[in-house]
């Protein structure tokens, strides 16, 4: 079988190869094998491939991927839940490989007619922009949350699940030619990120109550976000964008007492029941079916082409995600 693999880190298309390995064989009694369909390329694959994601440097060679979504193609002896031809999500990490052998207890079976493009991203980015906006400082209807790179993967989940939850969106982006895409697809304000943030994010929601803001960039941007959360606010960072330590100036933090606050999905799933992150799935899955969460996809690249996929998901300015397609030639 195919998988994309990382023996050196580095610029990541130069890093990236591909390599042939030995098929998972057999599933043991309680094991499934998936044959993988789509994986997205995110952010945190970037910067695996640079040596530049988490606490814990990562082992090498290493096959990257959190994510994606297959087909069962074989299943243990003592597996019930799900059957042959299923389609689940592939459990990470390393899920950039044709096949894979996986304990059955961890996957699911996911509707039969949903786009398996929108499900390959349903792992990471949906429950990352559910449990920032409901588990950290939780909006209250008619409130209002703020975040930069709103036009990321994340960000649209953001604005679909916060107005489902009657919260009102500030979303900031870094191109001007967002605002209206952004404004159609829900976001209740939409501006440009700049150093009078502040005043106009005050002026768009008439002063109203601001108690958080969602910050993938750090560096200056995390400073400028501060700046428009209410008294006591939080500003919670998730992402490391601009490659810049967060900025958060004392006049946000000792005399309007606005906190910083970190969050990784990886700690949560660690900490997190089995049967609670199966309810959560459940409850996003069904919005990837109805079309409430819906993510754009620029382009799908076979995995032969991944230096290819990999250098375009790189690319600052993109439309939407770059999917890698397993389906065989
Ligand atoms: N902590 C967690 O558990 C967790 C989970 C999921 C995702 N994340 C993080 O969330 C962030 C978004 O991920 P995603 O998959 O949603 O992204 P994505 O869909 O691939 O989109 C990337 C976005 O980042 C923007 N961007 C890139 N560099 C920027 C900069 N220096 N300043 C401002 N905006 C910048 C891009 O804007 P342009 O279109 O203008 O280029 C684009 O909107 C990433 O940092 C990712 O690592 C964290």
């Amino acid at each position: 079988m195919l998988a994309a693999q990382v023996n050196v880190f580095g610029r990541p298309e130069t890093v990236i190869e591909i390599v042939e390995q030995a098929d998972p064989g057999e599933p043991g009694a309680d094991e499934v094998i998936i044959e993988a369909e789509f994986v997205p390329i995110n952010p945190a694959d970037i910067l695996n491939l640079e040596g530049k994601y988490g606490a814990v440097p990562p082992i090498l060679p290493m096959i990257p991927g959190a994510e994606g979504v297959g087909r069962i193609a074989k299943t243990g002896s003592a597996v019930r839940h799900v059957k042959l031809g299923d389609r689940v999500l592939l459990p990470g990490p390393g899920c950039w490989r044709e096949c894979i052998k996986a304990p059955a207890k961890v996957v699911f079976a996911l509707p039969g007619d949903v786009d398996p493009k929108q499900l390959a991203m349903l792992r990471v980015n949906p429950p990352t922009a559910y449990l920032m906006l409901h588990q950290i400082a939780a909006p209250k209807p008619g409130q209002w949350v703020i975040q930069n790179a709103a036009n990321s993967g994340v960000g649209h989940c953001l604005i679909r699940l916060a107005r489902l939850a009657g919260v009102k969106t500030v979303n900031v982006v870094r191109r001007e030619e967002l605002v209206a895409p952004l404004r159609a697809f829900g976001g209740d304000v939409v501006l440009t990120d700049g150093p009078d943030l502040d005043a106009r994010v005050r002026a768009a929601i008439c002063e109203a109550a601001l108690p958080l803001a969602i910050d993938a960039v750090g560096g200056s941007g995390t400073q400028r976000l501060a700046r428009c959360v209410s008294d006591g606010g939080t500003v919670v960072n998730y992402g490391m964008l601009s490659g810049e330590p967060c900025i958060v100036d004392g006049r946000e933090t000792v005399f309007r007492d606005v906190r910083l606050q970190g969050f990784w999905l990886r700690k949560w799933f660690v900490d997190t029941p089995p049967a609670q992150i199966a309810d959560l799935y459940r409850e996003l899955t069904s919005k990837v079916a109805n079309g409430t969460l819906a993510v754009e996809v620029e382009a799908v690249y076979p995995i032969r082409k991944i230096k290819e996929a990999v250098a375009h998901a790189a690319r600052n300015g993109r439309s939407g995600k770059i999917l890698v397609s397993f389906a065989r030639e």
